[in-house]
């Protein structure tokens, strides 16, 4: 029996901040940006949207399209959670009108959360193949102004649900996963800014990498190019999708392909994320949505390789097959139109957002309303916060 992605559908704000503006304030020749780590634009994220309502912005065409019969689980993952105590997915279950007969959790392991919502979700459809699962990932990349990381912040949601008979990608059984406990990405209670040695986090994404693929390879006897037509890597910085590449190919002794065939496999995949920066949790299955969106030919049967890690650290190889005619099945205009329906801030705007946040003071607040999705935090109120539908 197969089993894997149903449907996916992602969502980030609707502003964004072009990194050339972010380059020409830093004093920073932008190619060091555009062309050195590969990113564009970065999503802002205005006060009143979270994790939760960019999480239930993404679901919500999704569960319009599949209904939302026999859901019995709904995991979020996410590294910018809102409460230390209650699930972000209960928030949703709310919101979204999810069926009450619904387990409800949240997962956390830096950016890996997806991937182990992903197969745990698999594994209970297996078990209960009448049922169906909701995986939602949502996160909002923040580092210190003017640090290093700043330029690949950025903020989205995927959402994915995972069924028997998926219509979209089956998942491959074989998988090789990969784990150290290493400091190079935390965020520590009192922070709401993520503390990161970029260069050592880098050297490990790619070790690691190594490791989760030796794994893989054992599993599944796959060879690199052989067996897999495309392929989706977490992306910190879409660059880093060209390194990972490169590493693989000098690991299994594969000349390197030429630029235009290496932007043939791994361009289709770096698309969005390149216009949205970097998304946590949801940056595997942002660019597995942009692969399937923007690959130039059909991708019916063919094999794709994804690379999950998430610092701490917590990294997977695995694979899904494309299943016949999933091109029907996926929100390809709507994702295109909100990418190119954002509104652009300036710099100053951006700073002044970033400083807002989210008051701490444990005072009663109203949010101001901004461009976005159907849903937005409306308030917070004794302490709890009001979600709205618009
Ligand atoms: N034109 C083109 N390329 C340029 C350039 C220019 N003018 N100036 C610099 N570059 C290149 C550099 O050569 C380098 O490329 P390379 O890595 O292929 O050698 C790249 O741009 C980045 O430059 P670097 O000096 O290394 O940047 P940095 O010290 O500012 O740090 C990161 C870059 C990625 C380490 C930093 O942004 C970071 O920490 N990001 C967060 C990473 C993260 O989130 N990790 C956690 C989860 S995986």
């Amino acid at each position: 029996m197969k089993i894997g992605i149903d449907l996916i559908s992602f969502h980030t704000p609707s502003y964004v901040l072009d990194l050339r503006t972010l380059a020409e304030k830093r004093g920073v020749d932008p190619d060091k940006f555009v062309i050195g780590i590969g990113q564009e634009r970065m999503a802002v994220v205005p006060p009143d949207q979270d994790i939760v309502t960019l999480a239930a912005n993404a679901a919500l065409p999704l569960l319009d399209k599949a209904g939302r019969d026999n859901i019995e689980l709904v995991i979020f993952a996410t590294e910018s959670g809102v409460d230390q105590s209650k699930a972000a997915a209960c928030f949703c279950q709310g919101l979204l009108q999810l069926p009450s007969a619904c387990r409800c959790i949240e997962v956390k392991e830096a950016c890996y959360g997806a991937t182990a919502s992903l197969r745990m979700a698999a594994a209970m459809v297996a078990a209960r193949p009448h049922t169906r699962a909701l995986v939602l990932a949502a996160d909002i990349a923040r580092y210190d102004l003017a640090s290093p990381g700043e330029p690949t912040q950025g903020a989205g949601a995927v959402a994915m649900l995972v069924s028997a008979h998926p219509r979209v990608l089956a998942l491959d059984p074989e998988t090789g996963f990969y784990t150290e406990d290493i400091m190079d990405f935390w965020r520590p209670n009192y922070r709401d800014e993520a503390l990161v040695d970029g260069k050592y986090s880098t050297r490990m994404y790619l070790t690691t990498l190594l490791e989760a693929w030796k794994n893989y390879k054992a599993a599944s006897g796959r060879a690199l190019l052989a067996d897999h037509a495309h392929f989706c890597f977490h992306l910190p910085f879409t660059k880093i999708a060209y390194k990972s590449f490169e590493r693989l190919c000098k690991a299994e002794g594969v000349p390197l392909p030429s630029k235009e065939e290496l932007d043939r496999l791994l361009e289709p995949a770096l698309l969005y994320n390149r216009q949205t920066g970097n998304t946590y949790a949801a940056c595997v299955y942002e660019a597995l949505a942009s692969l399937l969106d923007n690959a130039p030919g059909q991708l019916d049967h063919q094999r794709i390789g994804l690379f999950s890690y998430g610092s701490g650290c917590m990294a997977e190889f695995f694979s899904g097959v494309v299943q016949k005619g999933y091109r029907q099945h996926l929100f390809t205009d709507a994702h295109r139109a909100m990418l190119d329906s954002r509104t652009p801030v300036t710099y100053r705007q951006y700073e002044d957002i970033f400083n807002y946040g989210v008051p701490k003071d444990g005072a009663d607040h109203v949010f101001a309303p901004y461009r976005g999705g159907p849903f937005r935090l409306a308030g917070i109120k004794d302490h709890k916060r009001r979600y709205e539908a618009k």
